[in-house]
């Protein structure tokens, strides 16, 4: 398997797919319609739906299935971005390349284009044409991982922690477990329930996606000192500005590098109980995970 074509075409499938979940555009109020469709459509690496579609085949379902939970997922991320970036959050002026939402349409018309998004997720899943028992499941673990003891508690702790120089490891591991960690690991998990997975497979997930969530957020930390602005299309050098604590503060960028890769060991670890010819997207996508640029 060849990491980049495989996540170029898995990208494809979901740009293309995820406008296929918009609703028809209505008559007034076009600027929701649009801020939606712009946010949706400028890019993103799409790791959470491609992580969605890999949980399901690893268990053996097929790919077509997790289609509808690995969009619903990418609003609800794209939603998280939109917000994070807000001038009452983190901000930020640069997402995907291109100015964020706000910047371009607004803060009052990012806010409903974030709340929009949050619902659409919703609708989609709820209207998905699939076994009842596993969608419920699904519904249940993407909502508790994006809410209120999931992302959006992570966001309440990020904002709290930034300027504070008590922050103990113990607390900024709280904070990227639930403001990213949460939602990578209902990706792939969801992913797994979709494919019919078994109680002991989609366990294996969630600790190989509670260990690569983890290993994510400390690479974005890094990224935010030592990335390539260009490349990652994101404005860096942000958590300085905004004196976040991160794993840079405390371990500084090697030190932080090396608590990835030992994260995404532990992931790799996690997918024994698979198949070996089964288990190659998984592993290589952890694996791509800490080598990142983007
Ligand atoms: C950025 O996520 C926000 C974090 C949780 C760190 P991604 O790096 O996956 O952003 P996109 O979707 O590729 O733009
Ligand atoms: C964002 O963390 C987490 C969520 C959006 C939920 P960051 O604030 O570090 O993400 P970036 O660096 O802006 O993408
Ligand atoms: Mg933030
Ligand atoms: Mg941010
Ligand atoms: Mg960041």
């Amino acid at each position: 398997m060849e990491l980049k074509s495989y996540l170029k075409e898995r990208k494809e499938l979901i740009d293309r797919e995820i406008l296929k979940f918009l609703p028809p555009e209505p008559e007034f109020g076009k600027k929701l319609y649009e801020a939606v469709r712009y946010s949706l459509t400028v890019g993103g690496k799409r790791l959470r739906p491609i992580l969605c579609m890999a949980g399901c085949e690893i268990v053996g379902g097929k790919v077509e299935d997790a289609v509808t939970p690995a969009c619903a997922i990418e609003m609800i991320h794209t939603y998280s971005l939109i917000h994070d970036d807000l001038p009452a959050m983190d901000n930020d002026t640069l997402r995907r390349g291109h100015p964020t939402t706000w910047v371009k349409f607004g803060e009052a018309v990012a806010i409903l284009a974030g709340d929009a998004l949050l619902n659409r997720a919703f609708e989609v899943l709820s209207e998905w044409d699939f076994d009842c028992e596993r969608k419920v499941q699904v519904i249940s673990e993407i909502s508790r991982a994006s809410g209120m003891l999931g992302m959006v508690l992570g966001q309440q702790c990020d904002l709290d922690a930034e300027g504070r120089n008590d922050v103990t490891l113990e607390e900024l591991l709280f904070i990227h477990k639930h403001k990213t960690g949460r939602l990578i690991t209902a990706s792939v998990v969801s992913g797994g329930i979709t494919g019919g997975g078994s109680e002991e497979e989609v366990e294996a997930l969630k600790r190989y996606g509670d260990h690569i969530g983890l290993a994510f957020q400390i690479v974005d930390d890094v990224l935010d000192v030592v990335g390539d602005q260009e490349k990652l299309g994101k404005n860096v050098g942000s958590d300085i500005e905004k004196r976040k604590v991160t794993f840079v503060t405390f371990f500084g960028v090697e030190g932080a590098r090396k608590r990835a890769e030992e994260e995404i060991e532990r992931a790799v670890g996690s997918l024994k109980i698979f198949p070996e010819d089964k288990r190659e997207p998984l592993e290589a996508i952890a694996r791509f995970i800490v080598e990142r640029e983007y």
